[in-house]
């Protein structure tokens, strides 16, 4: 049943709790993504991220809070609230001796929904690997790799994408392209996402809204630009680092 939700919110995530073997690993997180965003969720290595997203997409659960995703919590409603997301958390594992398209026929074979074929030559030429498609994956770059993960996550015309340090490891180049195919696609496809990353100034030209998380609690969120403007910073680095020299002085 579709719960009463701010109408634009694509993702809403309320009073988030996960402790790991008596270790509280995320503490009471709240912050919510609406329709077109590219949300970056930024914070260094060990802060939270990886956790948070893998229980947004089921993969492990909250101890407590709840997550709704276009409405629907994802504890009472799961298939309706993951129906329209898709998602590469950690790297994206292909089958590295099947070509780019054979992966996807795969992919299609054990998607909930049903995939065409003709979504599939779509989803390669949406990201740009129409000309490479039958080669195999283990001849791609990790640029390319990235790019299939995102096909990949495509297939089942997802309205909320979930990414998770996609820039990692992927050279300048390879970022630009991959900065450039997001913008494309949250412009011409409408797709809303969530980009976890902890190379925070990468992310400048790409997130328009960002929620920082350090010690598996969030120490801002916002507009970027308003909050570069209200913290008198100019890249998210620093944001980050007057964001938590704040919190140390309250
Ligand atoms: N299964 C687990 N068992 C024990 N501790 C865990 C487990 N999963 C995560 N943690 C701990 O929780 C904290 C947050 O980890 P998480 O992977 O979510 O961080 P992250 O922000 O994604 O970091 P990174 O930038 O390195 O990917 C870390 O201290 C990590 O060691
Ligand atoms: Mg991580």
């Amino acid at each position: 049943m579709k719960q009463v939700n701010n109408e634009k919110s694509i993702l809403e995530i309320k009073n988030l709790n996960k402790q790991i073997g008596g270790q509280t690993i995320i503490n009471n997180i709240n912050f919510s993504i609406q329709k077109g965003d590219i949300y970056g969720f930024l914070g260094p290595n060990g802060a939270g991220k990886t956790t948070t997203l893998r229980m947004i997409t089921r993969l492990i659960f909250p101890n407590s809070g709840d997550i709704f995703i276009n409405g629907h919590s994802i504890q009472t409603d799961s298939i309706l609230a993951l129906s329209e997301v898709g998602s590469i958390i950690e790297n994206p594992t292909f089958y590295l001796h099947l070509s780019a398209r054979q992966n996807l026929i795969l992919s299609a074979k054990l998607a909930a929904n049903k995939v065409t074929n003709a979504r599939i030559n779509e989803v390669l030429s949406i990201v740009d690997l129409k000309d490479v498609k039958d080669k195999k994956v283990k001849t791609f770059s990790l640029g390319m790799k990235q790019r299939l993960g995102i096909a990949n996550a495509l297939l089942c015309s997802p309205s909320l994408i979930i990414l998770d340090e996609p820039t990692n490891g992927v050279d300048p180049l390879g970022l630009r392209e991959m900065k450039t195919l997001i913008k494309h696609l949250a412009k011409k496809e409408n797709i809303t996402f969530l980009i976890s990353s902890h190379m925070l100034r990468e992310m400048q030209d790409l997130c328009d809204k960002a929620a920082f998380i350090q010690d598996g609690k969030i120490v801002e969120k916002g507009d970027v630009s308003t909050l570069l403007e209200t913290y008198q910073v100019t890249n998210l680095e620093d944001l980050f680092f007057a964001c938590i020299k704040e919190r140390m002085t309250e």
